[in-house]
């Protein structure tokens, strides 16, 4: 069975024919605030669902318990905010009860809030509670730290979703991808988040999982990284070839998750989850350091976060160890099966890997299928 949206039912809070168009041109002559492509995710993914049971940007009952409780104020789990930032200066300038059109630098109306809340937040306490760190080095604080001091909260509608016509492919709804996973005859699929290419290590706790389940949605995500993360448009082409190359056709499917990446680790695992829960999926992996970024968290925080959420999440998580490639075993392994030296390991980190790329050199074929790394090399040079 496709599993239930998290709060029981999935959101939509879009508008399309001749409502949409109808509401664009009364969009026209609200006050518009412009908004940055964060805040353009998080508005399409709760247009469509994929943050189901949110219906807009967080008020300050929910905002306040996600940091403090991890909870919304309802006592559903929900690990990061999402909010909707403004200046004091834009904030002073709006009322409660208006509708406000959401615009993206562009010029084009993304959507409109109904605006129920203002408030203004503690950064620093959401910067310690949700990113465990107040370093502005790190780069989900860092965007905490550049945010408006207010946040406006209200009921969201979409009227236009960002361009993502380069994967149009690769781009459904977690309606759609519940109606496909029901058309596959999949009862358990496994979701599988990433911001990089698939290694072998990747590709192993993938297969390991699929060893249990009925398919894998191969769901990367394709919204803001941070500037020296493998662009989207380069990891896409390597999932095309490790797919053909590598996989069961009706196993696996790609589509692509449009949001933006925050770094939070355990919290933004749990996140992860929700969503691809929303999607449909029954399991989700969550291997070493989920989410993280240089040394803030543990190898295996996340899991042990996530865990503690596990039976209320309703959607089961399958742990893995570091895995990497053992050259005695002459096998991918981790600390549970493999009984050889370390020196035996071969491990990359992301640093060294584009550090390879970027000049050119090939990855060993223990960290990186080939055909793999001969996209990632021709697509890192030509970026
Ligand atoms: S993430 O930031 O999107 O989590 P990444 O693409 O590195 O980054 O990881 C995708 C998933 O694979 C995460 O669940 C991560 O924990 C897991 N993972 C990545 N590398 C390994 C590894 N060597 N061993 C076990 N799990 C891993």
């Amino acid at each position: 069975m496709v599993n239930q949206p998290h709060g029981g039912k999935l959101i939509s809070r879009e508008l399309t024919g001749r409502k949409r168009e109808e509401a664009l041109k009364h969009a026209e002559k609200l006050h518009s605030m412009t908004v940055n492509s964060w805040v353009i995710s998080d508005l399409e993914l709760i247009g469509i669902g994929g943050f189901s049971p949110l219906t807009g940007f967080m008020g300050q009952a929910d905002y306040e318990n996600v940091v403090k409780n991890t909870r919304l104020a309802d006592g559903t789990v929900w690990s990061i905010p999402i909010t909707l930032p403004a200046t004091e200066e834009q904030a002073k300038n709006v009322h409660i009860g208006e509708q406000i059109a959401l615009k993206g630098k562009d010029g084009i109306i993304y959507g409109t809030l109904t605006l129920e809340e203002k408030y203004a937040y503690d950064k620093k306490k959401e910067a310690q509670n949700v990113y465990g760190t107040t370093d502005e080095a790190h780069p989900g604080v860092k965007k905490v730290y550049e945010k408006g001091n207010m946040n406006l909260a209200g009921p969201i509608t979409l009227l236009n979703r960002p361009d993502h016509s380069q994967f149009a492919a690769y781009y459904m709804d977690p309606a759609e991808t519940r109606q496909m996973f029901k058309d596959l005859g999949w009862k358990t699929i496994v979701g599988f988040q990433t911001r990089n290419p698939v290694h072998r290590a990747h590709e192993h706790i993938q297969k390991t999982a699929l060893e249990a389940v009925d398919g894998l949605l191969l769901n990367p995500l394709v919204g803001e990284t941070k500037s020296d993360d493998i662009p989207p448009d380069v990891r896409m082409a390597s999932y095309e070839t490790i797919l053909k190359n590598y996989y069961v056709k009706d196993r696996v499917r790609l589509v692509i998750y449009p949001a933006a990446m925050r770094y939070a680790g355990p919290k933004e695992a749990i996140l992860h989850a929700i969503v691809r829960k929303n999607y449909g999926c029954t399991h989700f992996i969550v291997g070493r350091d989920h989410a993280g970024v240089g040394d803030y968290y543990g190898t295996y925080d996340a899991q042990e976060l996530i865990a503690q959420y596990e039976p209320e999440l309703g959607i089961q998580i399958f742990k893995f160890e570091h895995a990497f490639y053992c050259k005695v075993c002459e096998n991918m392994a981790s600390a549970k099966t493999c009984p050889h030296d370390k020196e035996n390991h071969v491990h990359l980190s992301g640093t060294k890997v584009r550090e390879r790329l970027r000049n050119g050199k090939r990855l060993p074929k223990e960290f990186s299928r080939p055909e793999v790394a001969d996209v990632l090399i021709k697509g890192m040079q030509e970026n």
